[in-house]
């Protein structure tokens, strides 16, 4: 936009199990907020009937607070975004239905958001920015995609998971270690004191871009149930060792399949998404992977590589610009392509 035409945006991102709000100006993320659902903790994953309710409930403070932060009102704001989907179909009826009684009362555009496109843009939220094109490993709790970005608003999906998110993958096997939900942190967590190489598990290679993580979470649990039968402690006693060994061929699995996709495309600007992405060994392998085979290296902050609003915001804020808005009848889609 230009330095005197002001463009406020305000974003909604429910999908899921956060629940979160951002104001973007001019295309710069001006606050963001966010309610974390911790129901969800007891049941070992997401219940969508108690994420529903939960958006409800936080859905006003959360805005509030988004407002708050940047100080403005809602007189302030020229545009409302949502995210249309892919996600929880009833989280996102309450973001759309507050997103829209939002536009109607302010007559002001309503513009509906992908939420894997705006994963990839969280890459543009702070810099320093990718290069266009370049590759982007999304990686979340309910998809695995590996995306040609040739624009903001361009992608072309080259890979993408035949049956488990690798998010998945992370918090299954947390939950057969009775750790909590989300269980990907926790293994996270407790990889860090382990050894990557103690144990192997047999990485599932699938043809062309694609993914596979249901055979690694079987392998995974068949092991450690033949170990106990054995030792009944086997979890309790290499917990670090399991995690950093299962982590590490998960990690191996998607940069293996960057590899070939750089290898198909010539693009060699790789960038890692999606709540995964906030992944301390990931971060540090993709790092490396990239000094040695020359890569440019994308990796957005932690905080924007979980559900986020300020993601929303900043694809809206293109959206705002090519005029793609929506209308008042528009519907949420729990499926949608990238
Ligand atoms: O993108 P996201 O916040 O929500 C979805 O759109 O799904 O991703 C959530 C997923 C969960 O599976 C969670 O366990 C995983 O991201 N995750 C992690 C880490 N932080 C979040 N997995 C591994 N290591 C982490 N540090
Ligand atoms: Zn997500």
């Amino acid at each position: 936009m230009s330095g005197d035409v002001q463009l406020n945006i305000l974003a909604i991102e429910s999908s899921c199990d956060e629940t979160a709000a951002a104001v973007i100006a001019n295309g710069k993320i001006r606050s963001h907020a966010l309610a974390t659902q911790s129901v969800h903790k007891s049941y070992g994953g997401v219940v969508p009937e108690l994420a529903s309710r939960a958006h409800q409930q936080h859905m006003v403070s959360v805005v509030k607070s988004a407002l708050d932060k940047a100080t403005l009102a809602l007189a302030d704001l020229h545009a409302v975004a949502f995210t249309r989907g892919p996600g929880l179909l009833g989280g996102l009826l309450v973001g759309t239905s507050f997103a829209k009684s939002l536009a109607f009362a302010r007559d002001i555009p309503l513009i509906g958001v992908n939420h894997m496109q705006a994963h990839v843009l969280s890459h543009f939220i702070e810099g320093p920015y990718p290069p266009l094109p370049f590759l982007c490993l999304t990686l979340s709790g309910g998809h695995t995609q590996l995306v040609w970005v040739k624009d903001y608003l361009d992608m072309q999906l080259l890979g993408e998971t035949r049956d488990d998110a690798i998010g998945e993958a992370f918090d299954k096997i947390a939950q057969l270690m009775q750790m909590p939900y989300p269980g990907g942190p926790w293994i996270d967590h407790y990889a860090r004191n382990g050894d990557p190489h103690r144990f192997t598990f047999p990485a599932t290679s699938m043809p062309n871009l694609d993914f596979s993580f249901s055979g690694i979470k079987t392998a995974f649990r068949y092991f450690v149930r033949e170990q106990e039968a054995q030792n009944p402690d086997f979890i309790a006693q290499h917990r670090d060792d399991l995690c950093a060994s299962i982590q590490q061929t998960l990690i191996n699995m998607v940069l293996e399949k960057l590899k070939s996709a750089v290898a198909q495309t010539g693009i060699s600007a790789v960038g890692i998404a999606g709540g995964v992405a906030a992944n301390t060994a990931l971060r540090r392998c993709l790092t490396q992977w990239a000094q040695q085979l020359g890569w440019q290296v994308l990796i957005p902050q932690p905080a924007y590589c979980t559900d986020n609003a300020a993601m929303i915001a900043l694809a809206a804020h293109h959206q705002y610009i090519q005029r793609d808005f929506c209308d008042m009848d528009v519907a949420p889609l729990p499926k949608m392509p990238v």
